[in-house]
């Protein structure tokens, strides 16, 4: 199933449960264990200013989008296999709508 706009406001609360101990979104604020995310759409793999990606992280290559964030989300550790991001992954469809579509507001 490809990605399809939901719902902001869980997505929010899923970004705070199971992301924000490692992420921040807005801009100029630090990394933290991983990369600050302002600007992840329409930018390459791990690009992330003065934040150190692992190689894997960086030559995967493709561009951040709501569909590529929506696979990587899903499994993180198939999606770029080496990655050093302790996630298991969100496995429904509609908790990642809801956090990529939460995403796309929260990182521009
Ligand atoms: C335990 C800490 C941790 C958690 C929880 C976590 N991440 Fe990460 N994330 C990382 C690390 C570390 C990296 C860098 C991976 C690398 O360099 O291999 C990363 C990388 C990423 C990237 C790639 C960034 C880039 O510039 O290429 C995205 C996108 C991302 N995480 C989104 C999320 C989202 C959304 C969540 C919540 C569902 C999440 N992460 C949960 C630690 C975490």
């Amino acid at each position: 199933m490809p990605y399809a706009a939901g719902d902001a406001g869980k997505g929010a609360g899923l970004f705070k449960t199971r992301c924000a101990q490692c992420h921040t979104l807005g801009a100029g604020e630090p990394h933290k264990v991983g990369p600050n995310l302002h600007g992840i759409f329409g930018r390459k793999t791990g690009q992330g200013e003065g934040y150190s990606y692992t190689a894997a992280n960086v030559s995967k290559g493709i561009t951040w989008d709501e569909n590529t964030l929506f696979e990587y989300l899903e499994n993180p550790k198939k999606y770029i296999p080496g990655t050093k991001m302790a996630f298991a992954g969100l496995k429904k469809d509609k908790d990642r709508n809801d956090l990529v579509t939460y995403l796309k507001e929260a990182t521009a």
